[in-house]
């Protein structure tokens, strides 16, 4: 009976979050820190899945910052920068997994699931040391913030460099910015409301890296299971309800569209917390 099960409802509004979030959501709407200004339509009804699933595959480019971009060209920079593009390093993947770090992870015994991908994509300090039985052992592409490595966003070019010296053989890409904001369109364009005008989530990105490398892409834990908690990663104690609907991010719309595209069916959302994508080398437009 799957219209009895409870999970994310996709044309959730900011009217179902809780108070203290509405009121965020609306500051971060009023102080509009990127000066986005959004010209596209407003309030229209969202795009078909199929015609959605298009629109990102074409309007969306996922590219990696490489020698020839800008202030990257320069030979100090050539020396960081792997040589290889994203996808040559990993070459066609098949089936592969994206690992949000979501409190309900906890006790979900996915592990064994997770890692029979054929490749996993984590987020930010996600460990897997501890938290294999949940989370897998296995990690191909890890996608993390420039706020999470060493605090603050500033110093984020030092930081790679020296993350770089430490690990001179991890090819350590920096995701070309444009995209956040191509797709952040996208997620404009398809919602009732005026979404955060801040970049989409860490997990919405690694979502559409992996649509771009991948024939099909399971997303765990990203629309929350049975199990949804406020704890907000599996790895921590902290509790924080924005954790899973959003504050900074415009989370809540990511997940209304991602429930939208989804393949799977409600059961694996409810049991596993599992939406299932396809790769955009399997979309038709
Ligand atoms: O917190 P962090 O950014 O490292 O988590 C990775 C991603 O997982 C987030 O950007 C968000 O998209 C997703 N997430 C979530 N619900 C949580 C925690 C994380 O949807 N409770």
């Amino acid at each position: 009976k799957e219209g009895m099960l409870n999970v994310w409802n996709e044309d959730s509004s900011s009217k179902n979050l809780i108070p203290r979030l509405q009121k965020v959501r609306k500051n971060y709407l009023s102080m509009n820190k990127y000066n986005v200004t959004y010209v596209g339509q407003k309030n229209t009804a969202k795009l078909s899945p199929e015609k959605l699933l298009c629109q990102l595959r074409d309007r969306v480019n996922v590219t990696m910052i490489n020698g020839s971009d800008g202030p990257f060209a320069t030979s100090e920079w050539q020396k960081y920068l792997p040589r290889k593009n994203l996808s040559e390093e990993v070459g066609h993947l098949g089936r592969c997994a994206v690992v949000s770090s979501a409190g309900s992870l906890k006790f979900s015994h996915l592990g064994p699931e997770i890692d029979a991908h054929d490749a996993v994509l984590r987020f930010n300090g996600a460990p897997t040391n501890g938290f294999q039985q949940d989370v897998g052992k296995n990690t191909t592409v890890r996608l993390v913030n420039s706020q999470w490595y060493r605090k603050p966003d500033y110093n984020f070019f030092e930081n790679y460099k020296k993350y770089h010296t430490k690990h001179p053989d991890q090819p350590f890409y920096i995701l070309n910015p444009k995209m956040q904001w191509e797709l952040w369109d996208i997620l404009q364009e398809n919602s009732l409301e005026d979404i955060q005008p801040n970049p989409p989530s860490s997990g919405m990105l690694g979502i559409m890296i992996m649509m771009t490398l991948c024939d099909e892409v399971n997303v765990y834990e990203f629309l929350p299971s049975k199990r949804q908690t406020d704890i907000c990663h599996y790895y921590q104690k902290f509790h924080d309800r924005a954790c899973t609907m959003g504050a900074y991010h415009p989370l809540l719309f990511e997940k209304n569209l991602v429930k939208h595209i989804n393949q799977g069916m409600d059961e694996h959302i409810y049991t596993h917390g599992k939406v299932t994508l396809p790769g955009f080398r399997k979309v038709r437009c």
